[in-house]
């Protein structure tokens, strides 16, 4: 039996294996690994694909949210509402600040944030909302548009998981006061490294967000203040210029897989699959159903040779580096409820139906034992 991956990136890049090795020897030949012609490419081609006047590559997408809650004004002793659901970096660049992350319950129906939550925790010390697309499924942008608008807070949306999702017809990151991205090599828009990028429309903050993303540099050896070192690799900026026009068709590729196997599961009462919102396309970065007895599901498709994955196991509110924080089990229902039942399927581009079908039926097979 042939195994399915959970992710298969080098099937899907493998007819662009030609341009991906003719721009890394171009870029090794060249020796201008760090702020190479490449870079400031790869950002123009970024904004031009999303409609916004800039983009700027970083070393990561952790390092992008960093640069874009403090360009927004997030200081110590602040405040930053977000999603408990999250991969930690959504977190850690909070604390990065030195401000609180504040923790959020899910949307019922939904694997994102309640705005309504986020609502009953904002205090005089919220510097910032922080709404995370996960799973490339966009959130109700527009009730947090205008929660931000009430309170005068910048919300910053982390894209991180959503390259190319679009909210009412738009592309996610690009209607609110900042976003950020990752290139991380399993994402949509995937790197051969780390990588990240963010955009604001305010092109002071984002001429700072540059800076500090480069020492605090404004020319070389001229600091205007402390930054970090958050550059998107010239070698990383090449590849994703390569990568960057098979997007569209990547992510409706995944769409036809989830599509696949929301018919493969249409019949099947015990498998809850994701939920959707109106307005809204998702793309699918993984595909997360709720089934009961997951790890005995799990373990029954690993024996049939069909790899998952589950994201995320844990609520940041149970992990230990959030024990500080003294929210315990109960304190995030619908979270906690969510990680115990979630299982990722496999999901990449290149998934045919046939390995579809035979995810969907080795999971049938095991819910009728
Ligand atoms: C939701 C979310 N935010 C932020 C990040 C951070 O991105 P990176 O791994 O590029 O630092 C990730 C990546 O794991 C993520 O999934």
């Amino acid at each position: 039996m042939e195994l399915i991956k959970f992710v298969d990136i080098s099937r899907f890049h493998l007819p662009l294996r030609n341009k991906l090795h003719e721009a890394a020897i171009r870029v090794i030949d060249s020796g201008a690994y760090i702020k190479g012609p490449d870079v400031k490419i790869f950002e123009a081609n970024l904004a031009q694909w999303m409609g916004v006047e800039e983009v700027c590559g970083t070393a990561c997408g952790t390092s992008a949210l960093w640069a874009a809650l403090k360009g927004l004004g997030v200081k110590a002793g602040g405040e930053v509402i977000t999603t408990v659901h999250t991969a930690i970096a959504t977190a850690e660049a909070i604390t990065l600040c030195g401000a609180t992350p504040v923790f959020c319950d899910l949307e019922p129906g939904y694997f994102f944030l309640s705005a309504q939550e986020v609502e009953k925790k904002i205090t005089p010390r919220t510097q910032a909302i922080v709404p995370v697309h996960l799973y490339g499924q966009p959130v109700n942008l527009d009730d947090f548009l205008e929660l931000g608008r009430k309170y005068g807070i910048p919300v910053i949306e982390d894209c991180a998981q959503a390259q190319g999702a679009r909210y009412k017809g738009k592309y996610v990151g690009t209607q609110s006061d900042a976003a950020i991205f990752s290139f991380f090599p399993s994402k949509n828009l995937g790197g051969f490294g780390d990588g990240g990028a963010f955009t604001t429309k305010d092109l002071d903050k984002m001429n700072w967000m540059r800076m500090f993303s480069n020492h605090g540099r404004s020319e070389k050896y001229d600091h205007e203040f402390e930054g970090i070192n958050s550059r998107l690799d010239t070698l990383q900026a090449a590849l994703l210029n390569v990568c960057l026009p098979y997007l569209d068709q990547w992510n409706e590729s995944r769409r036809q897989v989830a599509l696949w196997y929301d018919e493969g599961f249409a019949d099947v009462e015990e498998v809850t699959i994701p939920q959707v919102l109106p307005e809204t396309e998702p793309i699918y970065h993984v595909y997360v159903v709720l089934v009961p007895d997951r790890d005995g599901l799990r373990e029954y498709l690993r024996a049939n040779q069909i790899q998952t994955g589950i994201h995320y196991p844990i609520p940041l509110s149970l992990q230990q580096a959030y024990s500080y924080l003294n929210q315990g089990a109960g304190s995030f229902p619908l979270a906690e409820e969510a990680c115990a039942r979630m299982l990722s399927l496999p999901m990449h581009p290149a998934l045919d139906r046939e390995e579809v079908e035979r995810v969907v039926d080795t999971v049938k097979e095991y819910l009728v034992r």
